[in-house]
């Protein structure tokens, strides 16, 4: 709902968009669905998923209104470095665009217990998303936050009124203790844990099909963005996967790139099994 009605109050039919790809699709959606012109820059396999800043600089231009960065990256777990930050936050100032910042899986970092900074402060026009669906492991609530200047806060509050109207009173009782000083600790252990534990089993699945697989291993989140080396259409591969094993993946159809599955790994480490076995 942050990512919607931020796109609705920034961004007008005709107005030019730049979108990191991969990643996920929704605010890409959005905007083209408004009649937004969406240009796009990559996150590189061949650079360990590292974002072509090249590619970045040549698409934004002076009609650039929005550019739209998801950190940590969904699908391929790729945290930018500070420098790359720097970077893209330069890119925005260049031509006075602002920046959305998709940061909803700050805090379920896999190879560090420190979250991965926040675009937040880095330039004047940034808008910095977070939710407790993620790191929290509490998609359930629906609650989720936008962190940015007051006047346009206003504006998305505004629509707000006009989408999800209210949270519910139990949902924000609960993501107030959610995030308590006691409780904020342990949830993000939680979540972390399941992603430290998780992650080997899926390496030891991939390995056992040697050459089947090319991973960069994510660096946060509960995904792997995993290339494949088989002769089938990933959404055909995964219409499988559902109707003959009953084991549910993302084909990389849904990120524009066939030939890549997205998985989770972020689960009870028998239920991973299972669904492993039967892939
Ligand atoms: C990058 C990203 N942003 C936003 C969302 C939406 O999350 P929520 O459940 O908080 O609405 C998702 C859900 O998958 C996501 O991956």
């Amino acid at each position: 709902e942050a990512n919607f009605n931020a796109i609705h109050t920034l961004l007008a039919p005709g107005d030019e968009a730049v979108v990191m790809l991969p990643n996920y699709m929704q605010v890409w959606g959005v905007a083209y669905n408004l009649g937004v012109h969406v240009e796009s820059f990559h996150l590189k396999e061949d650079a360990g998923w590292a974002p072509d800043l090249d590619e970045l600089n040549s698409v934004v231009t002076a009609k650039t209104r929005l550019i739209a960065v998801c950190n940590p990256n969904n699908p391929t777990g790729y945290i930018l470095t500070e420098q790359e930050m720097d970077a893209i936050g330069a890119a925005a100032d260049r031509v006075g665009a602002w920046l959305l910042a998709d940061e909803v899986y700050s805090g379920a970092e896999r190879l560090t217990d420190t979250p991965t900074p926040s675009f937040w402060g880095r330039t004047e026009r940034v808008l910095a998303m977070g939710s407790l669906s993620k790191a929290y492991g509490l998609p359930g609530l629906r609650i989720g936050w936008v962190v940015g200047p007051p006047d346009i806060v206003d504006e998305i509050w505004a629509r707000h009124e006009y989408t999800a109207i209210s949270a519910t009173m139990l949902a924000n009782k609960l993501a107030a203790i959610a995030l308590s000083p006691q409780v904020r600790p342990r949830l993000l252990k939680r979540a972390r844990e399941y992603i430290r534990r998780g992650f080997p089993i899926f390496e030891d699945w991939l390995n056992a099909h040697e050459g089947a697989f090319t991973l960069i291993p994510p660096q946060a989140a509960a995904i792997a963005f995993v290339r494949y080396h088989l002769d089938i259409n990933s959404t055909k591969l995964v219409e499988r996967l559902m109707n003959e094993k009953s084991v549910f993946i993302v084909p990389g159809d849904h990120f524009g790139m066939d030939h890549y599955l997205r998985i989770s790994f972020g689960l009870p480490p028998d239920y991973l099994q299972a669904g492993l076995d039967r892939m």
